[in-house]
């Protein structure tokens, strides 16, 4: 048995089945005087939940496309000589000439980092150091360091976010922030309760300043590492969050909400891995409403777990 839930902890998780749109729990035997724990509490839900919400998947579906994206930061991005943190790591003058990131777009072309160049890397450490290594079109001298990835590449299972935000920045760890712990707790009612059970990743590698939308040509600079990068992890499965990600991954110019419930086919090398779309946690944190269609997604994804043999 795990570690019973706390009563503070319980009620943040029937908060959040709650704006999922689960009302009913039912638990095999009464559970007066009795410590719940996160494994009761996700079986107690899924049970009623698989065979109720099935036929309803369409019902709570949000009707249009949803409006998404990063969501302003309170602070504005920091003039350039002070968007340089004391801490960060020393940067060749050559790689790092310019403070204005237009300017490094225009200097370094997507194409010096090839996919083709980056097929003779074969190990994730390599990669994550290659990356490490470039300027990522601008974006790495305003950021406190590079955040690739976490979680287990064995696991079968990856997934794909947008860029990281400020906590994520700090620490060098994707989604460890309010939208990280949002996406956590969602995930933890499908089995993916620790980072041993997922790798996860981001679209572009750098928090964009300000916490802005990364710009098109950031994202393109990134995509043929996040291609490799999915090539060497080679999941059996791909979540990929948010419209921004999935836009660049699966070249799509639909919305979210046209993409999401069904798989889709992420190329990647000379595999075409089964991949669900959902609504980026951080959407939801202001649109909580919206929770409901991350449930049916996330759902859908342990559907598809099942069916691609992908066990956590
Ligand atoms: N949002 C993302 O898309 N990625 C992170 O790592 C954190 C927030």
């Amino acid at each position: 048995m795990t570690e019973p839930l706390t009563p503070h902890e319980l009620a943040r998780q029937l908060i959040f089945l709650h704006d999922c749109g689960i009302e009913d729990v039912f638990f095999a035997e009464p559970l007066q005087g009795k410590a719940i724990d996160q494994k009761q509490l996700r079986q107690a839900i899924l049970q009623a939940d698989d065979s109720r919400l099935a036929g309803q998947r369409q019902e709570s579906m949000p009707a249009g496309p949803q409006p998404e994206g990063r969501p302003a930061s309170p602070r504005p991005a920091p003039p350039h000589s002070d968007a340089m943190p004391a801490s960060k790591p020393a940067m060749t003058r050559e790689t790092h000439q310019s403070a204005d990131p237009s300017a490094h777009v225009h200097e370094r072309s997507p194409r010096m980092s090839t996919a083709d160049d980056l097929q003779s890397i074969v190990d994730i450490p390599t990669l994550i150091a290659r990356i490490d290594a470039t300027d990522g079109a601008g974006l790495k001298q305003f950021a406190t360091q590079t955040v690739v990835a976490d979680g287990n590449p064995a696991s079968g299972i990856m997934i794909i976010g947008e860029a990281p935000g400020a906590d994520e920045d700090q620490q060098g760890i994707p989604f460890i922030g309010q939208s990280g712990q949002l996406l956590m707790e969602a995930i933890s009612f499908i089995g993916l309760d620790s980072r041993e059970k997922y790798f996860i990743s981001n679209s572009v590698f750098w928090r964009p300043p300000g916490n802005r939308t990364p710009s098109p040509a950031e994202t393109q600079f990134c995509l043929p590492y996040l291609h490799r990068l999915i090539q060497l992890v080679d999941p059996k499965l791909v979540l990929i969050l948010g419209g921004h990600a999935m836009k660049h991954l699966l070249q799509v110019s639909k919305g979210v909400s046209a993409m999401r419930g069904r798989e889709i086919g992420l190329s990647a090398g000379d595999r075409v891995i089964p991949t669900i779309v959902s609504f980026h946690p951080s959407f939801l944190l202001r649109s909580p409403s919206n929770k409901k269609a991350l449930w049916h997604d996330l759902l859908q994804f342990k559907a598809s777990m099942a069916k691609h043999g992908v066990t956590p």
